[in-house]
């Protein structure tokens, strides 16, 4: 038989009119909404698009990538229509040193709509996996291109068992999460997107005063934990985690010092003490 959109009644395809419909309106920040059947990377595919000039607010969704990227040079990849995997651009005017929290703001934003539609217990290992009960269900990439960052996010939804890329990795259908619908999911993400990156550039990217730190700590699963982080060069450091700074990097305490890290793998070693 050959193979359809529509074969696998569990997945159905995600309609870029109706997403485009809800999403794309006068004073919203989305600028417009596309769905390919496939692609390489929806990160590598808006990074072009915006070196090209692409709005703020441009979305790509793909329905299956062949070449996603992951955090520290992983690779990201799901079956066709088993998950969410999209990208934005964004341009933001705040100061460059407080752009790291972007990143950390979209993690925020996506487990409050996970949260709320959902109806699963998310929490977040810094900088910004979704998880649940220690298990990874959506991871965020953010990348620099020029002068817009292009954010990208893949969330599993309806993956069965066997199909998890690796055992500490769940998805919606394994939680028996309340929603497993691709696009109210994808609405919600967006939306709340839309409304915490408003709050933080009017603020100038001030963490405190957009109320973001508070919102990050809120749902961190990683602060006021005992950590081991395992840095880019293949260096690993043990302690406890004790915050987020200014600029959005983790503040670790071991041996009596205290190290700020923009970037590294972080495993939760054991539970709150
Ligand atoms: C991570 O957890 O390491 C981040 C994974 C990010 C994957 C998403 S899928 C959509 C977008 N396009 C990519 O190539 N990567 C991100």
């Amino acid at each position: 038989m050959p193979h359809s959109r529509y074969s696998d009644l569990d997945r159905p395809p995600l309609s870029e009119a109706a997403l485009n419909r809800a999403l794309v309106h006068p004073g919203s920040l989305w600028t417009g909404v596309t769905v390919v059947d496939s692609t390489g990377s929806t990160n590598a595919d808006l990074a072009r698009a915006a070196k090209d000039g692409a709005p703020e607010g441009t979305v790509l969704v793909a329905e299956a990538q062949q070449a996603g990227r992951g955090r520290l040079g992983r690779s990201w990849s799901a079956p066709a229509r088993s998950g969410l995997t999209f990208s934005i651009v964004l341009r933001p005017a705040v100061p460059v040193a407080a752009q790291g929290w972007l990143s950390l703001l979209y993690g925020v934003a996506a487990a409050s709509a996970v949260r709320r539609l959902a109806e699963v217990e998310v929490g977040l290992k810094w900088p910004n996996d979704l998880l649940i009960d220690e298990r990874k269900l959506a991871g965020v990439l953010a990348e620099r291109s020029d002068d817009a960052v292009v954010i990208g996010m893949g969330m599993n939804v309806t993956l069965r068992p066997e199909e998890l890329p690796v055992e500490t990795a769940t998805s919606l259908a394994i939680e028996k999460a309340a929603c497993l619908d691709r696009d109210p999911l994808l609405r919600a993400v967006l939306r709340e997107v839309e409304s915490h990156y408003r709050d933080w550039t009017e603020a100038g990217g001030d963490a405190d005063a957009s109320g973001l730190r508070a919102a990050y700590l809120a749902a961190s699963a990683t602060v006021g934990r005992q950590v081991r982080v395992e840095l880019p060069g293949g260096r690993a450091l043990t302690g406890r985690a004790t915050g987020v700074d200014h600029a959005g990097h983790l503040q670790v305490e071991s041996g009596g010092e205290r190290h700020t890290l923009s970037a590294g793998d972080v495993v939760h070693v054991r539970a709150v003490n």
